[in-house]
């Protein structure tokens, strides 16, 4: 995963690569109440929760306060932050936030512009097609929104590829601001300066970093302890093991001709789980080869003899 070093004396720290967890490595940060009230959170309301109590400052996430401090802050920074509301109301982050375990803040990078007109964006240096971000909103919003842990990520096709193990380790951080960029790009001193790492979801390109960020969010979301339901399920997800999930199958029995297999009928833990197993490697062996590193070839390969061997 690819990180940034922020430029000397201008950033707050050195980042080769990923610091561990700042909750174990850096003090937690006493402007924690106000750095919350920077952003415009989604409201425990939005988020399905109960309805807030009139409070004197709209801009922190409203309802009653939760009993602990959440687990994990996210602040989003975007020049569209309308495209996150409902997307985050309906979602697992929406339950987690209406429960107090994650709060996230979308922020919107205009406000940082300077002018009557709040431009954002100018024309790339060299030429080239599209608009480039401008460092001063983005770097100024980032500088508001980060507070003493803030981990910051830029969202761009140039950034190294998410992966589940990447998602697990930004999970066990405190706080996240996630810079959405946009058009032509943005401009590279934004992370010469301020940027910690820099994420792409896929080896494609999208015409910005929001819909990025909501996946980003999503598969970070999900591994924080408490927001699924069950911890083992996102243990058992595909990639956790290095391996793409085994089918799933529920009610009915029989559909369409297409049986459930009968191993998962039978009630036998340990062949379901061996057959869980070998079904993982099957499907990845077929579908995502690469994945398979020695030790799980190697698994495989024992796997397919015990069946040939009756
Ligand atoms: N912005 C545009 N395309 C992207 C991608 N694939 N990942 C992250 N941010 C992006």
């Amino acid at each position: 995963m690819s990180t940034r070093r922020r430029a000397s004396g201008a950033g707050r720290r050195k980042a080769d690569k990923p610091k561990p967890p700042a909750s174990r490595t850096a003090p937690k940060s006493k402007k924690r109440s106000g750095q919350r009230r920077a952003g415009r959170a989604i409201s425990r309301r939005a988020a399905g929760g109960p309805a807030p109590k009139a409070r004197a400052d709209s801009s922190t996430s409203a309802g009653p306060a939760p009993k602990a401090r959440p687990r994990l802050r996210i602040d989003i920074l975007t020049l569209f932050p309308g495209i996150f509301e409902s997307v985050f109301k309906h979602s697992l982050l929406g339950k987690a936030a209406a429960r107090g375990l994650i709060e996230v803040g979308i922020h919107d990078i205009r406000e940082h512009a300077e002018g009557r007109h709040k431009v954002a964006d100018d024309a790339p240096y060299g030429g080239g097609d599209g608009m480039v971000m401008k460092p001063g909103p983005v770097v100024r919003a980032i500088e508001k929104a980060r507070g003493e842990v803030g981990w910051v990520i830029l969202t761009t096709p140039a950034g190294a590829l998410l992966t589940q193990a990447r998602a697990r380790a930004l999970s066990a951080r405190e706080h996240l601001v996630i810079v959405c960029g946009r058009y032509g790009g943005v401009d590279e001193r934004v992370s010469q300066i301020a940027v910690d790492e820099e994420i792409s979801i896929g080896d494609y390109v999208l015409g910005g970093g929001e819909p990025a960020a909501i996946v980003l969010v999503d598969a970070i979301a999900r591994l924080v302890p408490g927001v699924v339901g069950n911890a083992e399920s996102t243990i058992e997800d595909s990639f956790e093991a290095g391996l793409l999930e085994y089918p799933q199958y529920t009610r009915p029995a029989s559909f369409r001709g297409l049986d459930v297999p009968a191993v998962l009928l039978a009630g036998h833990h340990g062949d379901v789980s061996r057959w869980r197993r070998e079904e993982a490697l099957r499907r990845t062996r077929e579908r995502r080869p690469e994945l398979l590193d020695k030790e799980t070839a190697a698994d495989l390969r024992r796997a397919s003899k015990k069946k040939e061997t009756p």
